[in-house]
């Protein structure tokens, strides 16, 4: 009988908006490929056709997202994270593959746990539900000041962050990252987004060295 394959690596990025993750998750996957691993990218919310649709409708529907009540925005981002961990990320580590995913469970706790005030514990219970309990190997926060990160999407597509909140909320988000990633220190590591790509990324692929290739 063969080996079940190794389990891959689950690495998540996070961080405010702006702070440069879905370039730096594929800068990963790509270096990743480059040192002959198999990696899905993917990031949230999105990763599925419920997670698009899931998209779409809170972040760009304004017939949703202009009144939606902070219990529904959580539970449809959980849903949206329940069907990608259970249909994409899960099966993906089974088979071997790394997980390069831009947002996890940490953006519903910054966003709608710290910034939105929903109570913490509710929010982790759901996230625990949402993931079947599947914690990432490793957490890279992208940190950037606010100015610098909304600076950066005022050239990106509209969402309804941008003209629902302003820099008190995303004050909250940035603080929130900070405070889980002093909370769990095995799990997180924080990197500088405000530098240049380039940088971000080799202080990213150091993180990534000894969790994936084990040095
Ligand atoms: P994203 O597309 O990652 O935008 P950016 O790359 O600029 O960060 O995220 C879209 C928005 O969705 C972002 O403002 C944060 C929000 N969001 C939540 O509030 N909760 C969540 O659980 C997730 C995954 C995203």
């Amino acid at each position: 009988m063969s080996e079940p394959p190794r389990r891959g690596r689950f690495i998540t990025l996070e961080g405010p908006d702006g702070s440069g993750k879905t370039t730096a998750a594929r800068h990963l996957a790509e270096w990743l490929r480059s040192r002959g691993e198999s990696v899905v990218l993917t990031g949230e919310p999105g990763g599925t056709p419920l997670g698009d649709e899931v998209r779409r409708l809170v972040l760009h529907e304004r017939s949703v997202s202009d009144d939606l009540d902070p219990r529904a925005d959580a539970l449809l981002f959980a849903a949206a994270r329940a069907q990608h961990t259970a249909r994409v990320i899960q099966p993906a580590l089974e088979r071997g593959e790394h997980v390069v995913c831009a947002r996890y469970l940490d953006s519903s706790l910054a966003y709608q746990g710290a910034a939105y005030g929903i109570d913490a514990d509710a929010i982790r219970t759901l996230q625990r539900f949402a993931t079947y309990d599947l914690l990432p190997d490793l957490t890279i926060l992208i940190d950037v000041p606010v100015e610098v990160g909304l600076g950066r999407k005022r050239h990106g597509e509209w969402n309804r962050f941008e003209d629902a909140e302003g820099v008190a909320f995303f004050e909250k988000v940035r603080k929130a990252y900070l405070d889980l990633a002093a909370a769990e220190p095995e799990r997180y590591r924080v990197v500088a987004g405000s530098g240049s790509v380039a940088d971000a990324d080799a202080l990213i692929r150091d993180l990534v060295e000894p969790v994936v290739f084990g040095r």
